[in-house]
């Protein structure tokens, strides 16, 4: 039986997938494996019991996962699981934005009296908005959500530009998005520009004056990123200038609340039924085939491996540097950690591997 502890509430469909050999809790001090959404991972006491992570969601800023991997820990995400929610948020918060409509709906929430037909007719002149049609939207990001963007944001009648630094081959089809060499080059294009790009040490506020000093003036910025992509303070000065006409955060902190200009959404980008479902469903099966078979699929700290069934024998092994195996191995590897599928026709002692200089991490598979 392999136990999994589950660190947030996540669909009970990740339970139906993992199936009968599977213990799901949410207190457990010897998991295998951890199934996680938002909760923050950097101060949390790593068990010697756990071979991996898999987070409900794209994004994995909540995981040490670098760190892991020196410790023997594969961690996984559900990369295209969310993608159509957050796309839908993202279509949302465009029409929000461009048509007042939080600001015109909380107004017309307070009116009182007899005639507020008559007071809507006359107060709504102050809301009035732009329409998306013809108006270009700039997609920093084209993985799998900022590639469903550009796909709505064109059947809504937008001219379509993005960037991205790692730009895949999926995104480079989409022939109806220009792909430029330069962010600066949306921002100077763009109306709108929305953010799909993970957070790290090297992206923290890279929306902040200097950037959006060379947008258009007027730009909407829709960040269903996370919070740390964009300097909030960067922002409000941006909207007394009058250079930014909208923020719409799915990420706000206590700055970005009440304040004119700014849309603050309680991160529900990822927050259907659906995507719930269909992240769960993913996570549960990676947690599986890397238990039950040591597959590796949709790892941020290592390449995918797949070995098919060839010998009655299987095991693992995480290392640093190199060390000699003399049975089948099949080897990836990432940032100066490598992880081998070995088979042998004869049971493989994986205890005595453990005790191989530079081996992090050795198990029987079967
Ligand atoms: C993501 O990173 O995909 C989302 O933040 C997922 C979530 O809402 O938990």
């Amino acid at each position: 039986m392999n136990n999994v502890l589950k660190l947030n509430s996540i669909s009970s469909l990740a339970i139906k997938t993992l199936g009968t050999n599977y213990t799901v809790t949410d207190d457990c001090s010897n998991p295998q494996a951890v199934l996680v959404r938002s909760a923050v991972m950097q101060d949390w006491d790593v068990p010697s019991s756990l071979l991996c992570v898999a987070r409900a969601g794209a994004g994995v800023n909540n995981i040490p996962f670098e760190d892991y991997a020196t410790k023997g820990i594969i961690v996984f995400n559900t990369p295209g699981a969310n993608a159509n929610a957050v796309k839908e948020l993202v279509v949302a918060s465009l029409i929000m934005a461009s048509r007042n409509l939080i600001a015109g709906a909380k107004w017309a929430q307070r009116l009182v009296g007899d005639d507020v037909k008559k007071q809507v007719e006359k107060g709504k002149s102050q809301f009035a908005g732009t329409e998306i049609s013809g108006k270009t939207i700039g997609i920093l990001g084209l993985g799998a959500i900022g590639r469903k963007v550009a796909t709505a944001a064109d059947a809504l009648g937008m001219k379509v530009v993005g960037y991205d630094p790692f730009v895949c081959e999926a995104a480079k089809a989409l022939d109806f998005v220009t792909i430029y060499d330069t962010m600066e080059e949306v921002f100077a294009t763009s109306d709108y520009i929305t953010i799909h790009i993970p957070y790290s040490k090297a992206t923290h506020h890279f929306i902040n004056a200097d950037s959006i000093a060379k947008m258009k003036d007027g730009v909407i910025i829709i960040n269903a990123a996370r919070g740390e992509l964009v300097s909030t303070d960067s922002i409000k000065s941006g909207i007394e200038e009058k250079k930014v006409r909208c923020y719409v955060t799915d990420f706000p902190d206590a700055d970005c609340l009440n304040y004119d200009g700014i849309i603050a959404l309680p991160h529900l980008g990822a927050s259907s039924a659906e995507a719930e479902e269909n992240c769960a469903e993913m996570a549960a099966q990676e947690i599986k085939l890397f238990v039950e078979e040591g597959t590796i699929k949709n790892s941020v700290n290592m390449p995918n491996i797949t070995v098919a069934k060839n010998k009655a024998h299987r095991a693992s092994v995480i290392f640093s540097g190199e060390i000699a195996i003399n049975v089948t191995a099949e080897v990836t590897n990432k940032a100066g950690i490598s992880y081998a599928i070995i088979e042998s026709d004869s049971v493989i002692d994986a205890d005595a591997l453990e005790k191989t200089a530079g081996v992090i991490k050795a198990r029987n598979i079967f």
